[in-house]
């Protein structure tokens, strides 16, 4: 481990799309690269913190130095987060498949035998939500992340309320601003204080300042 103000913290982050399958050749996915959790896990590392990466199948490769533990579904996600509790701080960068594939077909569905398919879809675990309401063992900080495409302070804002997290990091990733799976980010920091607008930087520079604010929230 580093040298660092987190020394002694252990933060986990989720990061990168989930998978839901439909059957074993097909799945729905939200879109993500996972860079800003990979980012974001490299910049607590790089603090000394002990980093637990729970990942989806990603773009981009999790940093080395963490604990990774990679899955495929929201449902494994959960679970590999249970798992990895207790922790200091919970970052939630994933972008989680908010519906699964009720009943998975485990043979691949065939084109013309039975028409077209139906999918008939069940909700994930809330992630996020669900380790922000922990009455016992709830982490210190609770960050989540909310992608907007307009209104981005209200709807963050709102979000914030609804997770029960302390911080949300919203970012606008309409396609004009080439933010999904490009390398810059403009996140607005949402906190029980207001809404803090950070100028576009790079999905680095944006972690290294979001690690800052952890370490400076740890230490009070
Ligand atoms: O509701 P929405 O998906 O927009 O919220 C985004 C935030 O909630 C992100 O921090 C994401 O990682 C988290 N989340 C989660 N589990 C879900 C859905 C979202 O942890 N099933």
């Amino acid at each position: 481990l580093k040298d660092g103000p987190l020394n002694g913290k252990r933060i986990l982050v989720t990061s990168g799309p989930t998978h839901e399958p439909i059957d074993p050749v097909r799945y729905i996915a939200n879109r993500s690269s996972g860079a800003q959790g990979a980012a974001l896990a490299a910049a607590l590392r790089d603090l000394g913190a002990e980093v637990v990466f729970v990942t989806g199948p990603a773009d981009v490769p999790p940093p080395s130095g963490v604990d990774v533990v990679p899955v495929q579904s929201a449902q494994q996600m959960s679970d590999a987060v249970e798992a990895a509790l207790p922790v200091d701080v919970g970052v939630f960068a994933a972008a989680v498949a908010d519906w699964r594939v009720a009943s998975a077909s485990d043979k691949k569905l065939k084109k013309s035998r039975d028409g077209l398919p139906t999918l008939a879809f069940a909700e994930n675990p809330d992630i996020l939500k669900r380790v922000s309401h922990m009455t016992q063992g709830r982490p210190g900080l609770v960050v989540g992340f909310a992608a907007e495409t307009d209104d981005v302070i209200n709807h963050a804002t709102a979000k914030r309320l609804r997770k029960g997290c302390d911080w949300i990091v919203a970012n606008d990733v309409s396609p004009a601003t080439g933010i999904m799976g490009g390398s810059e980010n403009a996140v607005v920091l949402i906190s029980e204080d207001g809404a803090e607008e950070w100028p576009r930087m790079g999905k680095t520079q944006v972690a290294r300042q979001l690690a800052d604010r952890i370490a400076a929230a740890l230490v009070g």
